[in-house]
Parts: structure tokens; sequence; C-alpha cells
């Protein structure tokens, strides 16, 4: 693969594809925005730090110029207004539905074999919108919200048991909300499970926080996070260009899998050259499988406002 288009050079797109290019995995990455000279200018700031930290990566920057992002293999979609303090995720379907739509068919003309990546939120009804939208395998379209989600939870127990984050690993199921579905079970530090590590009470503390991670940074900032959630999709497109089949929770179409249908949730996925090579399936017990499908139940009345939206 030699392109890849990111759309929308605000705080998440200008990062990811920032984290792209340091990772030198493609010949070029098009960055695009409507706002004249924004992309532009974020992407010649970050092609000049290439000298210095020593990559090839071309990064150009357009103004609403979809030919310019001719033959992508992969567009990220970051494009939509974030959080403010105060607002859900889900209070920004209005604006975000139209703006992925209008963004994917675009993309998807100039790139008909791209596989998308979905940032904007509310992630799971967004991602669900870019599917109706591109009409293509739902195995090619998907969102980021898992990585980010667990990277955080990962996060959290580094700093309490004082271990490397590299050595945490770990799941989170569920839709991107405050629904979403940790699973200490499946927690491991360096193989050992978490629960052997932590009081049961810090570690539920410590999935709370996750639940609210996004709403935390939010307050803090006056705006959502953009580095983790940069370096996110930016992993994921890294597994994609370099066919890893790494195994990540990803926001997936689900078909019956999870006791789940038509609705778009985070599961752990195998990611590589065709995008979602795999659902995989784990065990959840009754009580795991109880907040999953209660997730789905919080997407699904999300689904019911963007249907009520009529786009398609
Ligand atoms: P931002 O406001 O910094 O950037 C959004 C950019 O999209 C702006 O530059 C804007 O001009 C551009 N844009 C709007 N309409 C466009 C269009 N039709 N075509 C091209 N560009 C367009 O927002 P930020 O912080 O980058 O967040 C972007 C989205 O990502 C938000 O919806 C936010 O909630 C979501 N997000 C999702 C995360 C996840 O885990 N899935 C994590 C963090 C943010
Ligand atoms: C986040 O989790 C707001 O979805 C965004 O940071």
């Amino acid at each position: 693969m030699e392109k890849i288009t990111v759309i929308g050079a605000g705080n998440v797109g200008a990062t990811v594809a920032n984290v792209i290019a340091h990772k030198d995995i493609v010949k070029e990455v098009v960055l695009v925005d409507i706002i004249e000279g924004v992309a532009e200018g974020k992407a010649l700031d970050i092609w000049q730090t290439a000298p210095i930290n020593g990559f090839n990566t071309r990064v150009v920057g357009v103004t609403n110029n979809y030919e310019k992002t001719a033959g992508s293999g992969i567009i990220v979609v970051t494009s939509g207004i974030p959080r403010k303090p105060g607002m859900s995720r889900d209070d920004l379907i209005s604006t975000n539905a139209g703006i992925v739509k209008t963004v994917v068919e675009k993309a998807m003309k100039y790139s008909p074999e791209a596989i998308v990546i979905v940032v904007a939120n509310p992630l799971d009804v967004m991602s669900y919108t870019a599917y109706k939208t591109a009409g293509i395998d739902s195995s090619k379209v998907f969102g980021m919200a898992g990585i980010l989600d667990t990277a955080r939870y990962r996060a959290f127990l580094a700093s309490e048991l004082n271990v490397s984050p590299l050595d945490i690993q770990a799941l989170i199921m569920g839709g991107h909300g405050d629904t979403m579905v940790p699973l200490p079970r499946y927690t491991t530090v360096g193989g050992i499970p978490v629960t052997e590590l932590i009081d049961a009470d810090k570690l539920e503390a410590i999935v709370h926080r996750t639940k609210v991670g996004g709403g935390e940074l939010v307050k803090l900032m006056g705006t959502s996070a953009w580095y983790a959630p940069g370096a996110a999709a930016a992993q994921m497109c890294e597994a994609i260009v370099n066919d890893q089949n790494r195994v990540f929770p990803v926001c997936a179409l689900l078909n019956g899998e999870y006791g789940q249908k038509d609705v778009y949730l985070g599961v752990p996925v195998k990611l590589g050259k065709n995008g979602i090579e795999e659902i995989v399936k784990v065990d959840l017990t009754e009580d795991e499988q109880a907040l999953l499908d209660e997730s789905s139940i919080a997407v699904k009345s999300v689904m019911k406002v963007l249907d009520n939206m009529k786009l398609f």
C-alpha cells in the first residue's frame, strides 16, 4: 500500500497523520479538511519534522480536494465535531452523521478499494453510517475505539502496579461509551491474571475510571483527547499495511457473533491486509454477556436517532 488518506485535520486527524508518517510504512499520507489552509499547514509542519525525526513518508494537505486522495488503501475518517464538557458522544450525531456520509462518499469515489477506519463519534453509529454509505463488505469498514479504551485501562493499571504498560494485555468489548465492557478475567500482567495482583476494589475503581476515561479528558481540556486516539488509529493502519494479523478490539458489524446482529460493537478481531480477517470469539460469562447486551441496547438506541435522520 502506498497511500493513506486522513479526513479531518483537527486534533485527532493531524495526530494520526503524524504517527503514521513516523512509522514510515507508506509513501504518502494525504490530510483533508474543509477549512482552507489547515490541512496544508499541518501537513507541511509534519513533513518538516522528517529531516529531524528521520522518515520518508510524504505528508500532503488539501482543502476538500479528493482527487489528491485517489488510490488510497485506507481512509481514516476523523472529520466531525468533538465533545464539549457536559456533552455525551451521542449528542454529536446530528452534525457528524452528515459529515461522515459526505466524506465517505467523496473518498470512496476516488479509492473504491479502500478500507475505511472511522474515528468520529458517536463511534459505533458513525461506523454504521460509513458502512451504509460505502456499500462495501463490513470487513472493510470498522471503527477505532477498543484500542484506545484498552490503552487507557492498561495505562491506569501500569501506574497502579508500577509495571511497564507493555506487559499488560487486556480486552474491552462493547460500545464506545459508558456502557463499554472491560473484562478483568481476560486481563494479564506478564501472563499473570491481574486479579492475583490487585485488590478487587482497586480494580473496580480502575474499571470505572476507564469507562469514563474520555470524559475525564474532556473535563480537563475542554475538548476530547487526541494523542492516544491518534496513536490507536495509526496502530490499526500499521496492522493492515504490514498484514500483521494483530488481535485488537475493533468496532465491527456483528452478524450473530456474541448474540448480536446488525449492530456495530467492539469485539476482538484479527486485523490484516484485508481489514477484519476474522472476528475472534471468546467465552463470556452470563454477567459479561449481560453487560454486552446492555451496551448493544445503548448503541441501538443511538442508531434509532440515525434512522430518524433519513440519510439512507
Ligand atoms: P477537531 O474539531 O479538532 O477536528 C475535526 C476536524 O474535522 C476539523 O478540522 C474540521 O474542520 C474537520 N471537518 C469537519 N467537517 C469536515 C468535512 N466535511 N470534511 C473534512 N473535514 C471536516 O476534532 P477532533 O478532536 O479531531 O475529533 C474528531 C472526531 O473524533 C470527533 O467526533 C471526536 O468525538 C472523535 N473522537 C473519537 C475517538 C474515538 O475513540 N473513536 C477519540 C477522540 C475523538
Ligand atoms: C474519547 O474517548 C471522546 O471518544 C473520545 O476520548
